[in-house]
């Protein structure tokens, strides 16, 4: 969390002080640092420059306007797996024909507004799919740029929920299915066939599995070529891991190594879907100490964000750092405590017998590497209001989205007729 440290006893994001913005909007909120943003693009950049590549972020990750006009004015393209995520890049600037539509289950309006948009390229994953993006593509007499994405039945070694290379994963075209369903491609009129792609899970902490998946489209590219079909793209998804306890991840020069040796010299055009390595690290979600309840067994640190704030922890068993936004005396004494948020069901925890400095009710602290998969999977779970988020520039700082009031909640519902 190098853009968020400690200065002068007082965690801040870049030059601003987090307890600053927390008077200032409430807590919880969600807080973002441009400056780790820009410093996370340019690195996955880097680390493809020089291999013809071109980076597709992820909207999924964190799709608020203010993080895609940040990358887009960095050159970034983005990777939608809905029509709604296409608005978005779209809104942030960035132009049809830098988008990416992946998802296993695009609809037909989806395809079509895309297809009206002109996008750059639709990853198509089942030959239902094709034939179907090929029926809408002919009707709006339109052809649509197509790679195929390969499932080439290959273990990420990531938690179950988020790995998505294996046969038995609903993702994709099986790998030995897939020379047929190319050239089928290649027929059909409303289908422009240009490569494949492929997206193996997410979190990977480990370069093997990336190695392997990768010398399997490097292989399949050489066997499609053999049977006269061209193959200009290869789409490397995304899924390069960041450290959220003291695990060592993937490094850039590692990723470059296995990108280069494997697909680095067909002449092609790469494309990677990088989400949580742009944005992982460079949000935090900041929140207020409740209550400390003294259990029988245990003590509970209960704070005012909960699981539909950060869904991460109860559903992957993800670790996030917690830091006091005051820091701790190098003397403070340790202990064990739960800390949970206020929901009405048990799994509303975000760590378990974590050793914390001690907190105390009206103290604030900070669920580090925040920025990916949290405020998009939020929900009102509770009647809660999805909570703010603000993002910093050097000693700036703005709120990116509002606190959602309680009347934009409820007023959403409408009595039937009879009531
Ligand atoms: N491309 C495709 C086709 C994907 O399915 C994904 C993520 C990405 C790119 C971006 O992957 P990344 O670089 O962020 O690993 N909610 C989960 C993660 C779900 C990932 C889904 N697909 C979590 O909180 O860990």
């Amino acid at each position: 969390m190098s853009q968020f440290h400690y200065q002068d006893g007082e965690l801040h994001a870049e030059s601003v002080k987090l307890a600053d913005i927390a008077a200032s909007v409430g807590t919880p909120f969600y807080c973002y640092s441009t400056a780790k943003l820009t410093q996370n693009y340019q690195n996955f950049s880097d680390a493809l420059g020089g291999l013809n590549a071109r980076l597709y972020y992820s909207l999924k990750a964190n799709s608020n306007q203010a993080v895609i006009k940040t990358l887009a004015g960095l050159g970034a393209g983005a990777d939608v797996v809905s029509v709604g995520e296409m608005y978005r890049a779209l809104k942030a600037g960035i132009s049809a024909g830098d988008i990416v539509f992946a998802g296993v289950g695009k609809t037909r309006d989806e395809m079509a507004e895309a297809l009206k948009a002109g996008i750059y390229q639709f990853n198509v994953e089942s030959v239902g799919e094709l034939r179907a993006l090929n029926e809408v593509a002919v009707s709006l007499g339109k052809r649509a740029p197509v790679a195929l994405r390969i499932n080439p039945d290959v273990d990420a070694k990531t938690h179950a929920k988020i790995s998505t290379g294996k046969s038995e994963n609903k993702f994709g075209i099986d790998i030995d299915h897939a020379p047929e369903i190319y050239a089928e491609a290649a027929r059909l009129p409303g289908i422009d066939v240009r490569g494949l792609a492929c997206h193996i899970g997410s979190q990977l902490i480990d370069i093997a599995p990336f190695r392997h998946a990768f010398q399997k489209l490097a292989d399949l590219v050489k066997a499609l070529r053999g049977r006269g079909l061209a193959v200009e793209r290869v789409d490397l998804g995304g899924g390069v891991g960041i450290t959220y306890r003291e695990e060592q991840t993937i490094s850039f020069a590692d990723y470059t190594t296995a990108v280069a040796e494997t697909v680095g010299n067909l002449g092609l055009k790469l494309e990677a879907e990088p989400g949580r390595a742009i944005v992982g690290n460079a949000g935090v979600l900041v929140a207020r100490v409740i209550n400390v309840k003294e259990g029988v067994s245990r003590n509970f640190v209960i704070v005012d964000a909960a699981m539909n704030d950060l869904i991460r922890p109860t559903l992957y068993e993800a670790y996030h750092q917690i830091l006091p936004l005051r820091q701790p005396a190098d003397e403070a004494a340790v202990t064990r405590v739960d800390v949970v948020g206020p929901i009405c069901e048990t799994g509303d925890q975000f760590a378990e017998q974590r050793p914390l400095p001690p907190l105390a009710t009206g103290d604030l602290i900070a669920f580090g590497e925040a920025g990916a998969y949290g405020a998009v999977m939020s929900s009102t779970y509770n009647t809660r209001p999805l909570v703010p988020e603000v993002m910093v520039k050097g000693d700036r700082f703005e709120v990116v989205r509002p606190r959602q009031t309680y009347d934009a909640i409820i007023g959403q519902d409408i009595l039937p007729s009879w009531l």
